[in-house]
């Protein structure tokens, strides 16, 4: 059995630490839920539920310079993450993904300063390695027998990847048009796939039903708290690797939103913790979305709290094709409480982008990350990026799987 979340951290340096994990909470009216049984959507509101720490405690027990002195990897936090036990820290080599210097790239934007947090090196070559990590490992620990996903592809295989590395069954489910690769990623790591015609929305009604019909475990975006958890420790990499200097502004290619909420949800914790100074002046949030789907930049831009559906949605950008969040208000949050903003970009200025961004740094980027560069690039000839701030965008996934896109 794992050891009770409550249990206090550990304060021997060589010793595997505890989770401080203390409670949930409803992301909409904050009532408290138990957070070591199985828990989905608040059953309050039926919105995201979001994992509380004993945040004095761990102030208390640990320091930024133990934590540091940690393998680099998705666990370095552990503390402050919500699996109990490291018996239970699924390891695939997730995390710890290099914050890259872009002088080529920054000087033609006009951005000198640009840097990318590199996260196709995690394995399955994307960021949902991290969330999906997170999730797996906390759902075998609680004893869920059996996953399931929607997924635009990426997440499909961080799923299939950690539920092999668990040893437990997984259906993802993927809008029929994937790229092939991510459908034999999937295949290859054993997980039964299935193809829906429609969008990550008609996939996530197919989840639901093998809910309701056969009791899989939901590893949708935010239907669970623990993929916003792995996320999260993105934000306490930049922080770390910026020396506590964060970032003027971070560009995020949002989807359902759960790397931009978590990173602004580490940063309220390093705060809490300490870790940060109370007046330290945090990053502007950035949301990046496609065009063809940006739900939540037109709701951004209406000064709505929520996003209504985006019809139609089409775009090359998988990940982005997302017309609507769970997460919508977080997301709208985190924007408008960092003096961020929402900007959608095309999909011709994405690929165009991300063929120069590659020939500048080296970094092959996901559509999804190079929404972000072209975003740089449209924030810097408006005026809202200066030449001198300090921009930091993250490439979330590679280019690599997405070879149909790069074929002259
Ligand atoms: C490469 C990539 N970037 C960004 C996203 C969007 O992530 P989120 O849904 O967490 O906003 C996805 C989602 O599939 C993705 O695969």
């Amino acid at each position: 059995m794992p050891p009770p979340a409550s249990e206090s951290p550990s304060v021997n340096s060589t010793a595997e630490p505890v989770s401080a994990l203390d409670h949930l909470s409803c992301s909409v009216c904050d009532r408290n839920h138990e957070a070591d049984t199985l828990q989905a959507l608040s059953t309050c509101c039926s919105r995201p539920l979001l994992a509380r720490y004993d945040l004095e405690r761990v102030a208390q027990t640990v320091t930024p310079q133990r934590a540091a002195a940690r393998p680099f990897d998705l666990w370095r936090y552990a503390e402050l993450l919500p699996v109990g036990s490291g018996e239970h820290r699924l390891r695939l080599g997730s995390g710890g993904t290099p914050l890259l210097a872009t002088p080529r790239l920054g000087t033609e934007l006009g951005l000198p300063r640009l840097r990318i947090k590199d996260e196709s090196l995690n394995p399955t070559a994307s960021f949902k390695a991290r969330g999906l990590g997170m999730a797996v490992s906390r759902a075998a620990e609680l004893g869920v027998r059996r996953l399931a996903i929607p997924s635009a592809g990426n997440a499909a295989g961080a799923a299939a990847a950690y539920a092999a590395a668990a040893g437990l069954p997984v259906d993802v489910f993927m809008p029929a048009d994937v790229p092939a690769l991510f459908r034999t990623e999937c295949e290859v790591l054993g997980a039964s796939v299935h193809l829906v015609d429609g969008l990550i929305t008609d996939c996530g009604a197919r989840v639901r039903a093998g809910v309701e019909e056969h009791g899989w475990w939901d590893l949708s975006t935010l239907k669970e708290p623990y993929r916003l958890e792995g996320k999260k420790t993105m934000g306490y990499e930049i922080w770390q690797q910026c020396e506590g200097r964060l970032p003027d502004t971070i560009l995020y290619p949002t989807g359902g939103g759960t790397g931009l909420i978590g990173i602004w949800k580490a940063f309220a914790e390093l705060r809490a913790l300490g870790w940060l100074p109370a007046d330290a002046v945090l990053p502007r949030m950035v949301a990046v979305q496609s065009s063809g789907c940006a739900p939540i930049v037109r709701a951004f831009e209406r000064g709505d709290v929520e996003a209504t559906a985006w019809v139609d949605a089409a775009t090359i950008a998988d990940g982005l094709r997302v017309p609507a969040a769970v997460g919508d208000r977080l997301i709208l949050e985190a924007i408008r409480e960092s003096g961020g903003t929402a900007i959608a970009v095309d999909d011709a200025a994405m690929i165009a982008e991300a063929r120069r961004a590659a020939s500048r740094t080296g970094v092959f980027p996901a559509p999804e990350g190079a929404a972000c560069m072209a975003a740089a690039r449209q924030l810097r000839a408006s005026g809202w990026l200066r030449e001198h701030d300090d921009v930091l965008v993250l490439n979330t996934g590679s280019g690599l799987k997405y070879a149909h896109l790069w074929e002259a």
